[in-house]
């Protein structure tokens, strides 16, 4: 039987698992989700192998620019390191399940922590573009769970510390080192997405107690809480929502141009884990 992409059963999770650990040269460390236009943030800190998107069995395949797809593996100071270079959105028709297939492989490949990166838009009036925010909580309203059906003993995941404390403290030395002074901590909402925020949804999210808006990475971390994995979350601040208006061209930029400044935090924090 040919293995579903776009529905995978354990076995054929379990195989693209092996065939990661085979690349890695045993099971995986830390998985690493790169958001919109960070694709290559992290090439300058390992020696990748990349193996795309369509050489492993249950990993939806998504057509947007600026979204490439594939498993970049290496090692960073000695730990087995899989990037997920390109991610699936709800917006684009793909259901929570599928969505969070990455998180599912990664723990399938022995993955005990999750860095999940995202470009988001600011909803705090003192963030700007180009600024990082290290997540320390999350707001789900993409109306959906990947916890929803699963068939799961427990579903009931407990997110009290969802984004690690630990983590993001290190994360804080790190960016402390680095002289990086645009590093700030907040809330991340997850919206459906894809049309951006209206002036009045932008007042709402900030009045609910929200930093930064993105359609990407809550339910990642949920799957992640539920296998019991770290999750670290950074946010690039690509734009200010309505300032005055939003488009991907200025999202990709901006991400592109601070990528290098969201890698060198993420090598620095991989090493002292
Ligand atoms: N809104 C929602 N998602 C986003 C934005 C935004 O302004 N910028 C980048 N991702």
């Amino acid at each position: 039987m040919n293995a579903d992409r776009f529905n995978p059963n354990d076995d054929t999770i379990a195989k693209d698992a092996s065939t990661i650990e085979a690349a890695a040269g045993g099971p995986i460390d830390i998985a690493i989700v790169l958001g919109s236009g960070l694709s290559n943030a992290l090439a300058a800190h390992a020696d990748f192998t990349s193996i795309t998107y369509d050489r492993l069995l249950g990993i939806p395949v998504a057509p947007l620019a600026g979204h490439a797809g594939a498993a970049l593996i290496g090692t960073m100071h000695g730990k087995r390191v899989v990037a997920f270079a390109g991610r699936v959105h709800m917006y684009q028709g793909f259901s929570a399940a599928q969505v969070t297939v990455n998180v599912r492989l990664a723990h399938a490949a022995g993955a005990k922590t999750l860095i999940v990166t995202n470009a988001a838009g600011a909803l705090n009036s003192a963030y700007r573009a180009g600024d990082l925010m290290l997540i320390d909580d999350h707001i789900n309203l993409m109306g959906a769970n990947p916890l929803t059906g699963a068939r799961l003993d427990n579903p009931f995941t407990d997110m009290m510390h969802a984004y690690d404390p630990g983590l993001r403290g290190i994360a804080k030395d790190v960016a402390g080192s680095l002289d990086d002074e645009r590093v700030r901590e907040g809330v991340y909402v997850g919206l459906l997405g894809p049309s951006y925020e209206t002036p009045a949804e932008a007042r709402y999210l900030r009045g609910i107690g929200a930093d930064a808006v993105g359609m990407s990475t809550v339910l990642e971390t949920i799957l992640a809480r539920t296998f019991g994995m770290k999750v670290f979350g950074v946010s690039l601040i690509t734009n200010v929502v309505g300032a005055p208006e939003t488009t991907h061209a200025e999202v990709m930029h901006e991400a592109n141009l601070a990528g290098p400044r969201l890698a060198a935090i993420i090598d620095g924090v991989i090493e002292k884990i």
